[in-house]
């Protein structure tokens, strides 16, 4: 969950054995101020993270979202910039209005790339004790739901950006993938599916090799954005 202020001895260790075999590891960071984001990021990359991603975004925390504010992100994304040696990803907040000057803060104070999407603000309330379920009120909604939430923000974002976007939000399928990556995305990450067990990876990996074999693509980043080469009507909220 997004409490991990203080990254401890375990986490340390964890990375260091995903290290030992080999794997790229990019670490989440969450805080309450910039110097608590400053001083676990440096732990992680001392312990040897390849990229740390910056959790700006989280709707169950009690502490106030630097991410629904332009100036504030830009301040902490050119204040890490400054210390940290490795690349640093923004998770950003899709419950804005303002999503794209938050990006361009981002991209402005040196971010080496975004993660959008973080969950949706929701919230559910028991009809027996007509109170909200969760103990802050409210929540994130993750999974399935939110895909095409989160297509349009990767898809706006695109056409704003110079750096690259990592897509996340409802991936259950290839074809999730495939979307992702049509609409301008770089990357993806696989949150709630991952609940149903580690196969997914396996089968997105198989299906999108074979969607790039069977449409003669040599590779990926062939169809990163294609989907913006047709004119729709629609104005995008980015403009
Ligand atoms: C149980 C749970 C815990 C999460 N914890 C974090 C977190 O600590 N930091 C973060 O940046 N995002 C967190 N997220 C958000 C996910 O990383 C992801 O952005 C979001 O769930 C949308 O992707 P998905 O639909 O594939 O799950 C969490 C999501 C869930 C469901």
């Amino acid at each position: 969950m997004c409490d991990t202020i203080i990254l401890n001895h375990y986490f340390i260790s964890e990375i260091k054995e995903i290290k030992d075999n080999k794997i790229p590891v990019i670490v989440s960071v969450f805080g309450d101020t910039n110097e608590v984001y400053l001083e676990v990021a440096t732990k992680a990359e001392k312990a040897g993270a390849d990229a740390i991603e910056i959790n700006i975004s989280c709707p169950h925390a009690e502490v106030a979202s630097i991410g629904i504010d332009k100036d504030l992100t830009f301040e902490i994304v050119k204040f890490l910039k400054e210390k940290l040696h490795v690349p640093l990803f923004i998770k950003l907040n899709p419950n804005v209005t303002n999503l794209g000057e938050i990006a361009l803060a981002a991209e402005k104070g040196g971010a080496d790339g975004v993660v959008a999407i973080n969950t949706v603000a929701a919230m559910v309330i028991d009809v027996k004790s007509k109170r909200p379920i969760l103990a802050h009120g409210s929540g994130g909604l993750s999974g399935r739901a939110i895909h095409p939430i989160a297509m349009k923000k990767v898809y706006d974002l695109y056409r704003i950006l110079k750096i690259p976007i990592i897509g996340c939000g409802g991936i259950d399928s290839w074809e999730d993938v495939v979307e992702f990556f049509l609409a301008g995305a770089s990357a993806v990450q696989i949150g709630t599916a991952l609940y149903n067990g580690t196969e997914i990876i396996t089968n997105i990996n198989e299906g999108v090799t074979n969607y790039l074999k069977d449409n003669e693509y040599k590779s990926i980043n062939d169809i990163r954005g294609l989907a913006h080469q047709f004119k729709t009507q629609e104005v995008p909220d980015f403009d």
